[in-house]
């Protein structure tokens, strides 16, 4: 790892530079070098809910002593402005992203607008001299990821995709025991994802809900839960079968308005919900509806709703493991199990499966408090993963401490690593670059293309990274 010669232009360490498809299977450290002097100068494009708050305000709490940021765009005015007041900063605001780069030249540029736009910003950005961070998903389709792999390659600049559920502490312990083959060679996994129906109802009031934007859940969603089983499984996917319907939501309801907030049916439809009564939201959105129509509260029986509310995926790697996934949307509780079938035994955990944890949680609260990088934690809780080895009746219990906030603690520990303490050893490999984005989302890609073209579908048909079955 080389650090950059130029201390005032910070650069990510091990820029991948020209290297061809092949020499991309290790996936470069992704860092940023920490100078003597001087602050990150970060330029943030996209000022809604994630940039403002944990891209935005949090950065400026928690990291101004290393960074400080020159710019900020969208193509909403108002909601630029609000951005200036909630983060704290008085930098300069843009429409034009160029104009913005040209004119503040940030070392580092982080995207958080609609998923479909990340790959324009990430390739303007890499293209005009800067690294990048990029909320995930890296991008939505396999033609825009290859145009960022491309782009990331010819300019020798680096790209962070921002895998917080990596750093989450339960999630880490499980990396951690099977990087110790506690069960011997894991064969295969079962991971179940259920979102309930306040959470996973709110992405089919939002851009979420049609799919030229987000890509589906499947991509939008599932990017979080194809990363951590690409990670833990430490493999490459190679091959993917997918069902999905849309049955729930969408045009499946007898009755619809424009938006709950002028809609006829609030008293009898169960997910009327008053964006009034929440400041955030307003501020963020109502406010600004005149600069851009973009409707928070939109109808989620809106006949323009086209992606999928329940998938189950079939992913087999180039190890060998397989997996089977399976993502609901309108569950009455908000959690996931998983189980690691491997030679010698089984790992499970789960989070959030209310007979399981012997308690019952007001699902309203459960996902405000998710939301809330600040929420206060009950330092007696812990979550539980349970190691069974096989020819043993009993198990060992392994206790995580229980953090909801900010995604399991992942947030802060991801951001951390980024700003504050790049050099921090990393023996779990949680730092992630284009490759895990690309492989994450590819999943994704490949199920829907599955779905639609009812057959297995091949992860090296979409771009030119070859899977490899040991990707250390
Ligand atoms: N890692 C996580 O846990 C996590 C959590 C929430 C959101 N996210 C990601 O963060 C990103 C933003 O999500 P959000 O919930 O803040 O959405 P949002 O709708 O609140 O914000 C998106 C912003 O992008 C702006 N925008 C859209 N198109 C643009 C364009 N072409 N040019 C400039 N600005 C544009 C919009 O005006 C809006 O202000 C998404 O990619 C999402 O997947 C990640």
């Amino acid at each position: 790892m080389q650090k950059s010669k130029n201390l005032n232009r910070r650069h990510f360490l091990g820029a991948a530079g020209t290297l061809t498809a092949g020499a991309l299977l290790a996936n470069p450290m992704q860092t940023i070098a920490k100078p003597a002097s001087a602050k990150t100068k970060l330029a943030l494009v996209g000022t809604g809910i994630r940039g403002t708050s944990f891209w935005g305000k949090n950065i400026v709490e928690n990291y101004s002593k290393e960074t400080t940021f020159v710019g900020l765009c969208d193509i909403n005015h108002g909601r630029l402005q609000f951005a200036l007041k909630y983060m704290g900063v008085n930098c300069p605001v843009f429409t034009d992203f160029e104009q913005m780069i040209r004119e503040t030249k940030p070392d580092v540029v982080i995207v958080t607008t609609m998923d479909s736009t990340h790959d324009e910003f990430i390739i303007k950005a890499l293209e005009m001299g800067c690294d990048v961070i990029t909320e995930k998903p890296m991008t939505t389709d396999e033609d825009k990821c290859q145009a960022i792999l491309d782009a990331e390659r010819r300019t020798g600049r680096k790209v962070i995709v921002g895998f917080n559920y990596r750093y989450g502490h339960q999630f880490s312990k499980l990396k951690e025991l099977l990087a110790k083959r506690e069960v011997g060679r894991v064969t295969s996994v079962d991971f179940h994802w259920y979102l309930n129906t306040y959470h996973g109802a709110s992405y089919f009031r939002r851009w979420h809900g049609e799919c030229d934007k987000g890509g589906s859940l499947l991509v939008h969603k599932s990017t979080h839960h194809f990363d951590l089983l690409n990670w833990w499984i430490d493999s490459d996917p190679v091959e993917v079968t997918a069902y999905g319907e849309l049955e729930h939501y969408g045009s499946n309801n007898e009755f619809r308005g424009a938006n709950c907030r002028s809609c006829a049916y609030t008293d009898k439809c169960k997910f009327y919900w008053d964006i009034m009564k929440d400041k955030r939201a307003v501020d963020l959105y109502v406010n600004n509806e005149k600069y851009d129509g973009y409707i928070r509260d939109n109808c989620l029986w809106r006949h323009r709703i086209d992606i999928y509310d329940k998938m189950a995926v079939q992913i087999k790697y180039a190890n060998d493991v397989q997996v089977s996934y399976s993502l609901t949307t309108y569950s009455p509780f908000e959690g996931w199990q998983i189980a690691f079938n491997g030679m010698d035994g089984r790992i499970d955990s789960w989070e959030g499966i209310p007979w399981r944890a012997d308690e019952r949680v007001n699902q309203a609260q459960l996902h405000a408090q998710e939301m809330n990088q600040n929420a206060k934690e009950n330092d007696s809780a812990y979550d539980e993963i349970m190691v069974m080895k096989n020819w043993n009746p009993d198990y060992e219990l392994v206790k995580v401490p229980r953090i909801r906030g900010g995604h399991g603690g992942g947030d802060v520990r991801l951001q951390d690593k980024i700003f504050k303490d790049p050099d921090m050893p990393d023996p779990y490999k949680h730092s992630a670059g284009t490759r895990d984005g690309a492989m994450s989302i590819l999943i994704g890609i490949a199920a829907r293309k599955s779905i639609e073209e009812e057959r297995p579908v091949q992860i090296a048909e979409l771009t030119d990274i070859v899977p490899s079955a040991d990707r250390t």
